[in-house]
C-alpha cells in the first residue's frame, strides 16, 4: 500500500509511477509509452516555451465502494482538448488514443486511486505541447501529448464549506480570444489577480465579462452557478469562458433529477440579489459552495458564510455520487476502467 495520508491531501504535485507519452512528428502519432521519466527534454526553440503553443485537460478517476475505478464523461474531455488545439493550430489527439492513454494512467497508477469515502481522487492532467527547433511566431514541427496523475483532495480548502471570493478589475481572456478553450495562456493572466485575491484572504477572484464589465464570467478555474430564490439553477453564457463538463453536468441534473427550471444566461453583477445560494463547480473545485463576494461597492452575502445551501448540497450529493458510483448515471457518464481485482 502506497504511504499516503489520504484524508488530508490538498491540491498539490505529488510523483506518481507512471505517465502515458506519444510524439507527433510528420504528419503521425507515435505509439504511447508509459515512462516513470517525469522530465521532459525538449527543444529550447519549442513554441511551448515561447508562445504558449500548449494546452491541457482535467478529469478525476473515482474510487467505487466495490474497489472499482469511475471515470466521469472522459469522452467530453477528449473532445474538448481537440478543439482546445485546432485553436492553437495543434494536431488533435484523436479520441481513441486520448481514452486508451487516460486509461493506462488510471491502471499503471491505481494504488494511488484514493480510497472510497476518503474524500480524495486521483486526478489526470492530459497536456499538448509544441516542440521542436523553432524561432518564429509559427506552429511548432512536433508534438508531446503525455498524460500523468496526482492524488488531490479538495481545491479550495473550504470543500464543501462556503468561501469568499472578489470581483477583479483584470480580465483572463479576451472577448474573442482563447478563454473558452483550456490554454496555458489563459491561466498565467489569472496568476496575478488569483495571487492578489488570495492574499486577502479570499478563495480566488471573479472575472466579469471582458467587454463591458458588468456580467459575472466564471471564476479562475471553475464556472459559476446561482440558485435563484425561486428556485431556478443559473448559469454564464459567454463565449469566453470555458465551458465546464461539470456545469453542463449540473445543468441536465438540476433539470431532470432535481426538477429545477435551468438556464444558461446573463448574470448581471447588480442582481446578485436574485440569488439564494451560489457556488464554483469544475473537477478540481466540483462544487465549492460560494458564501460572499465583494465587488467594488459591497460583500454580497448568499446563503451563508459558514453553511453549505441545500439545494447546492443536494447537487454536490447527485453529482459525487454519480461518480463514485452510489447513484445511477445518466447514460454514457461512467466509464469504467479496466482492472483486474
Ligand atoms: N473554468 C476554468 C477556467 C477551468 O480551468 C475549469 C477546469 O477545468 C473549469 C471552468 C471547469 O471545467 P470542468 O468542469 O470541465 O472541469
Ligand atoms: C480542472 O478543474 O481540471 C482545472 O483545470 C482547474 C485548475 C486546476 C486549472
Amino acid at each position: 500500500m502506497v504511504a499516503i495520508d489520504w484524508d488530508n491531501l490538498g491540491f498539490s504535485y505529488i510523483k506518481t509511477p507512471f505517465r502515458y507519452l506519444a510524439h507527433w512528428k510528420n504528419g503521425e502519432w507515435s505509439e504511447g509509452q508509459m515512462t516513470e521519466d517525469n522530465v521532459l527534454h525538449i527543444s529550447e526553440g519549442s513554441t511551448a516555451l515561447h508562445y504558449g503553443q500548449q494546452c491541457f485537460e482535467g478529469l478525476k478517476a473515482y474510487r467505487c465502494q466495490d474497489g472499482s475505478i469511475n471515470l466521469f464523461r472522459p469522452t467530453e474531455n477528449a473532445k474538448r482538448f481537440q478543439v482546445s488545439a485546432r485553436r492553437l493550430m495543434m494536431p488533435e489527439v484523436p479520441e481513441k488514443m486520448f481514452l486508451e492513454a487516460v486509461e493506462k494512467v488510471v491502471k499503471f497508477n491505481q494504488d494511488y486511486v484514493p480510497p472510497y469515502e476518503s474524500g480524495a481522487t486521483l486526478y489526470l492532467r492530459p497536456l499538448l505541447i509544441g516542440v521542436g527547433d523553432g524561432i518564429g511566431v509559427n506552429p511548432a514541427p512536433e508534438y508531446l501529448f503525455t498524460v500523468f496523475c496526482v492524488p488531490v483532495g479538495a481545491y479550495f480548502k473550504g470543500g464543501l464549506k462556503p468561501t469568499n471570493f472578489i470581483v477583479s478589475d483584470y480580465d483572463r481572456a479576451a472577448p474573442a480570444g482563447t478563454g473558452a478553450v483550456k490554454v496555458g495562456g489563459n491561466y498565467a493572466a489569472s496568476l496575478l489577480p488569483g495571487k492578489e485575491a488570495k492574499s486577502r484572504d479570499y478563495s480566488d477572484c471573479i472575472y466579469l465579462d471582458p467587454a463591458t464589465h458588468t456580467k459575472i464570467e466564471e471564476v479562475g478555474a471553475a464556472n459559476f452557478f446561482g440558485i435563484t430564490k425561486t428556485g431556478r439553477f443559473i448559469t454564464p453564457i459567454s463565449p469566453s469562458i470555458l465551458p465546464s463538463i461539470t456545469k453542463y453536468s449540473l445543468l441536465y441534473l438540476a433539470e431532470h433529477r432535481l426538477g429545477l427550471e435551468v438556464e444558461e444566461g446573463n448574470v448581471y453583477l447588480n442582481d446578485l440579489n436574485q440569488f439564494s445560494e451560489a457556488g464554483a463547480c469544475g473537477t478540481a473545485a466540483v462544487i465549492s459552495p460560494i458564501g460572499g463576494i465583494q465587488t467594488k461597492d459591497e460583500f454580497h452575502v448568499f446563503y451563508s458564510e459558514t453553511e453549505v445551501g441545500p439545494v447546492t448540497q443536494k447537487l454536490y450529493d447527485e453529482l459525487t455520487g454519480i461518480q463514485f458510483g452510489d447513484v445511477e448515471a445518466p447514460e454514457g457518464w461512467i466509464v469504467k476502467v479496466p482492472i483486474e481485482a
